[in-house]
């Protein structure tokens, strides 16, 4: 293919294709944490991101959630729409766990009583931060109507990804989202991916990570985990309904 890379992030490359608003993802099985301090490789991660990814957007947008996908290429590679990339990090939480349990000093695996929605700036540099409405006006990244489209599909992407999991005897703790500008109609879309890697899955029964934690933290089975994953969404398991 004479696609030309145009970006490579830490778990995936971009490269152009031969319609100038469609882009070709290819996911690498390169892991890091920690804003790129810890680094690792997970066996097929980016076999199985590319399939848990392209299985979730369907999903969305059987619901009617507007998504960059278009199609699932091969093992490897998703073909999406091109983006113009919003740089904020929407977070939605159902269970506390992970920066915000530490925050508040809560133990890990609490229900939240209400849904939590966070705002983060994209931008290693600075490591990400926690921002809110008023930080994006002042950064200029994103306008109020943008910010309030973006928070609404989050909740939608919850009660919908939430719902499919707790049927399959997976709890989803949070997830964070990325959104872009698609410029041939201006429209927000649901961008990046949907995977182990941008979630926390938790067994039902068990209460056994199903996700990047388990790398993070050291924990071992990573590559089970994200087999586990993708063999519930196909419905190969006999978690009850
Ligand atoms: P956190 O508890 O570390 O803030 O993570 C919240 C969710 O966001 C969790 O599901 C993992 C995901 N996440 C990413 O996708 N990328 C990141 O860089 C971080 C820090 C978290």
């Amino acid at each position: 293919m004479s696609d030309t890379l145009l970006y490579e992030g830490k778990a995936k490359q971009v490269f152009s294709t031969s319609d100038p608003d469609l882009l070709r993802v290819h996911f690498k099985d390169d892991a890091t944490a920690f804003n790129g301090e810890k680094r690792g490789t997970i066996c097929d991660k980016g076999v199985l991101n590319n399939s848990i990814s392209s299985f979730f957007f369907q999903l969305l947008e059987s619901k009617g959630v507007e998504t960059h996908f278009v199609k699932q290429l091969n093992d490897r590679d998703m073909l999406v729409k091109k983006l113009a990339i919003v740089p904020i990090e929407l977070v939605v939480r159902n269970v506390a766990a992970g920066s915000l349990a530490k925050r508040f000093g809560w133990e890990e695996g609490v229900e939240l009583p209400s849904t939590v929605v966070e705002l983060y700036y994209k931008s290693d540099p600075l490591g990400d931060p926690l921002i809110n409405r008023s930080h994006v006006a002042a950064l200029g990244i994103a306008t109020p109507q943008q910010v309030e489209q973006i928070e609404g599909a989050g909740l939608r992407v919850n009660g919908v990804l939430r719902e499919f999991l707790r049927q399959r005897s997976v709890v989803l703790v949070d997830f964070k989202l990325e959104f872009g500008v698609f410029k041939k109609d201006g429209k927000i879309l649901l961008g990046d991916e949907i995977s182990p890697d941008t979630c926390r899955f938790w067994d039902a029964e068990t209460g056994d990570k199903l996700d990047k934690d388990r790398f993070r933290r050291d924990l071992g089975g990573v590559e089970d985990a994200y087999q586990e994953i993708w063999r519930r969404l196909k419905g190969e398991c006999n978690a009850d309904a």
